[in-house]
């Protein structure tokens, strides 16, 4: 499938922010700890949400969507290899906490690198293990098993990861004791999924620091949670109502307090917000100046913004700097935007001051943008991965002309319905089959 973009429209109006792919996806799986349903509300019907469905069906959930409300019952274990989908995303992986918590065996496919990095699973599999799971694994699987239970313990992950972090909260809530996890991601998303865990029966802390305290229950039971929106997509969306000057771009129900260093980003550069009671209003009155952002962990700049962030900069006076320290490979994109006339160039020193892991080694994770650069259309867009998929969208609607994105499912795999959204800013925008 594919987008047909006529850019350079004007972009007025109002856009709501979905429930976040990257709650909502994990709280389907955390719905496996119990065997009573869990009702998950401003649920996104997205690519991602479908791909856990059928994860989630395969081990044995009955689950229905509809009217942005997914419920979700896994009386009983009906399998604990999770097989090869039809489709793949990252989830699989932080199955094997609930399937071993319920039925102490588990099997997970293999995922291996994509095109954004290796993403290897050693941080998940490491504190795994310390709680008590044997882990072997072949070509195509992970088996795990618990013969006797999990049993809390302190791990202290070597980077806060986000997935592994989830998966020791999954893997530990129903273990035995007390768990402490040191140095653990601790984005919004993370919270989320603790606040439907405490409705559920578990017993989780915060500390200082990045440490999180678990103490393990018996049993959990089902709850009702509302998902929080999706930061991803509010970004995505304000890039849209800065890339004009003439744009202005409501983005209903983005919450300032889970944006707060985009914000900063966007003021820095000379872009002006409104924090409204129902969401935050994104515009610009004079040019856009250059800047410089690295990516981190929460609370810093997200590594899933600077692809929006970066077409901005595209059309910025002067030269920016972007530091990736999350993923070491997350600038393929770039080579795209130069057909379109940006000017990028990718380094792999550190252009930067935060203490990154790929400090000294061949990843090219540092890019120089100098603006501003007209942009125009060009139909040779294929999407790379989601995060790369809208930048190339941005850029298009940014674009004099006309533009071709192919390969659109994976745009579709974290965004609802967005062709339809973006036209009703006054985007020129066509899906076709
Ligand atoms: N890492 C390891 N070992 C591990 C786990 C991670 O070295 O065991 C490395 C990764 O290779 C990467 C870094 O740590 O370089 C960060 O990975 P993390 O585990 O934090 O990310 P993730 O859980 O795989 C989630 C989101 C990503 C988002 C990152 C960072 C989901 C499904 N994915 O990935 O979102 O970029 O956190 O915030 O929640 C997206 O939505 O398009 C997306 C890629």
């Amino acid at each position: 499938m594919r987008f047909i973009v006529h850019g350079g429209k004007v972009l007025k109006g109002e856009i709501e922010v979905k429930g976040s792919k990257n709650a909502a996806t994990k709280m389907m799986i955390v719905s496996l700890l119990t065997d009573e349903e869990c009702v998950l509300e401003n649920f996104p019907s997205i690519g991602d949400t479908d791909i856990t469905k059928e994860l989630c069906e395969h081990i044995g959930a009955t689950v229905s969507f509809a009217h942005g409300v997914a419920r979700l019952h896994t009386p009983t274990i009906k399998s604990h290899q999770v097989t090869q989908l039809t489709r793949r995303n990252r989830i699989p992986i932080l199955a094997l906490g609930p399937l071993l918590s319920r039925v102490g065996k588990a099997a997970v496919p293999v995922l291996g690198g994509d095109k954004i990095g290796a993403r290897p699973v050693d941080i998940h599999l490491d504190g795994l293990q310390q709680l008590g799971a044997e882990i072997t694994h072949d070509d195509t699987f992970f088996y795990a098993s618990a013969p006797n239970g999990l049993k809390g313990a302190t791990i202290t992950l070597r980077y806060p990861s986000v997935g592994a972090t989830e998966n020791l909260i999954l893997a530990s809530v129903l273990a035995k004791g007390r768990t402490v996890i040191h140095n653990a991601a601790v984005e919004p998303e993370i919270m989320d999924i603790i606040l439907l865990l405490q409705k559920m029966g578990a017993i989780i802390g915060l500390g200082s620091d990045r440490t999180i305290y678990i103490e393990g229950v018996e049993k959990l039971h089902g709850a009702r949670h509302r998902i929080l929106p999706d930061r991803n997509e509010a970004v995505s969306f304000a890039c849209l109502g800065l890339a004009f000057p003439g744009n202005e771009v409501k983005v209903k129900n983005a919450v300032q307090k889970d944006l707060i260093t985009f914000l900063n980003a966007v003021r820095k550069i000379g872009g002006e917000y409104r924090i409204e009671e129902d969401g935050i209003t994104f515009y610009r009155k004079n040019g856009l100046v250059a800047s410089e952002v690295e990516t981190d962990t929460h609370p810093g700049f997200m590594t899933d913004w600077q692809q929006p962030f970066l077409i901005l900069l595209t059309q910025a006076v002067g030269t920016s700097v972007i530091h990736e320290t999350v993923y070491e490979d997350r600038f393929g994109y770039t080579e795209e935007l130069n057909a379109m006339g940006a000017n990028i160039a990718v380094f792999s020193k550190c252009l930067g001051e935060l203490p990154c892991r790929y400090t000294g080694q061949a990843h090219p994770h540092s890019a120089i943008i100098a603006g501003p650069t007209p942009l125009r259309g060009i139909d040779t867009l294929k999407v790379r991965d989601l995060r790369a998929g809208m930048a190339h969208l941005i850029g298009a609607l940014v674009a004099e002309g006309e533009s071709v994105i192919e390969g659109i499912e994976e745009i579709d795999r974290g965004y609802e319905d967005l062709d339809a959204r973006l036209k009703a800013l006054g985007a020129d925008i066509t899906r076709i089959d």
